[in-house]
């Protein structure tokens, strides 16, 4: 008999990029990634007892589906369940709602199965949802370690530094809610396969790693954003070099670049990162967060600004579900 259990995990911006996969059946990064996790926005997650299996997911049903086949295939469970996963991030525009998502859904699972008391348990089947939802899972700067085991054991993820190391605010100009034309699993095997550069943006990213993670213990902004804007921009042309090429950005991207490189002249602390979508997000200490705030929205093509900081918690439990 399972357990109903309800659940909020948040969604988490790259800072050095997990790119490539070392295993797809496994979904093993072909690197290691660092990210900040947000507070606001996310996903929440409920798993039901049901006469029969309801699926009610935002977005694509297929990454749902394979965590739900994965969590029976470990367990053997059996009984119908009614899974539920809503979005408050606009889903598919880059904002990594897949990570937060698949977060949600398999902390959820573990609970409903008597797993959540296995942290290894949880993150194997929120990888099996999406490679960064393992990020999701922890709070302030996450580090998951890509590792060399063929079995995966040694693919973790740690909370690298608490989010008050380094309180940043965080401002994500939103450049279209349409969904992304090519998943980020298909871009990254058309990269692998097609793109000239994709094999030195894996080399350089144990190099990318050292950076960002001294970077951060140096609690020093401008060192951590030009690790986390070098890696944004060489992600992009990892995506244009391939064949056929993946233009993710929008005109309105490149603005907001601008806008950035611009603000950072003029003294603010501040930088961006982006995904494998055409949103920009901005780090900034929180004393300039309004300003580029408002530089953001008045930029033509930016839809809307989202208002976050690097968060403290991760996923988590939230009251249990009727
Ligand atoms: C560009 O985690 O969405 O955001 O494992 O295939 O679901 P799958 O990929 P996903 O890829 C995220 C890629 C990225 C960089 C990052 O988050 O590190």
């Amino acid at each position: 008999m399972i357990r109903a259990s309800r659940t909020w995990a948040p969604a988490n911006l790259a800072l050095v990029k997990y790119w490539g996969k070392r295993d797809a059946v496994r979904n093993l990064p072909a690197t290691s990634s660092l990210s900040a996790t947000l507070g606001l926005f996310g996903s929440e997650a409920a798993i039901l007892p049901a006469d029969a299996d309801v699926l009610e997911v935002q977005g694509d049903p297929r990454r749902a589906i394979r965590v739900l086949q994965a969590a029976r295939d470990l367990t053997g469970l059996r009984d119908p369940l009614r899974v539920v996963v809503r979005n408050t991030v606009p889903t598919a525009a880059g904002l990594a709602s897949s990570a937060s998502s698949m977060a949600a859904l398999a902390l959820a699972l573990s609970r409903a199965l008597g797993f959540e008391d296995d942290p290894l348990w949880v993150a194997r089947l929120a990888r099996l949802g999406s490679g960064s939802a393992v990020r999701s899972l922890l709070g302030g700067f996450v580090e998951w370690v890509a590792g060399i085991a063929p079995d995966g054991s040694d693919c973790q993820a740690r909370e690298a530094f608490p989010a008050e190391h380094l309180p940043l605010a965080i401002r994500i100009a939103v450049t279209t809610d349409a969904p992304k034309p090519v998943s980020s699993g298909d871009a990254m095997e058309r990269c692998r396969l097609t793109s000239p550069c994709y094999g030195d943006f894996v080399r350089d990213n144990p190099a990318a790693m050292e950076q960002g993670r001294w970077a951060l213990a140096d609690r020093d902004l401008a060192r951590l954003g030009s690790v986390a804007e070098e890696q944004s921009l060489r992600l992009h042309e990892v995506l244009r070099a391939a064949s056929p090429p993946i233009d993710m950005l929008l005109p309105a991207s490149r603005d907001v670049i601008d806008v950035v490189l611009r603000m950072r002249d003029r003294g603010v602390p501040c930088f961006f990162t982006i995904d494998a979508g055409p949103s920009v997000a901005v780090f900034v200490e929180e004393a300039h967060a309004d300003a580029v705030g408002s530089a953001l929205a008045a930029i033509p093509g930016v839809i809307r600004v989202l208002e976050d900081r690097v968060a403290v918690e991760g996923a988590r439990f939230l009251a249990e579900a009727p």
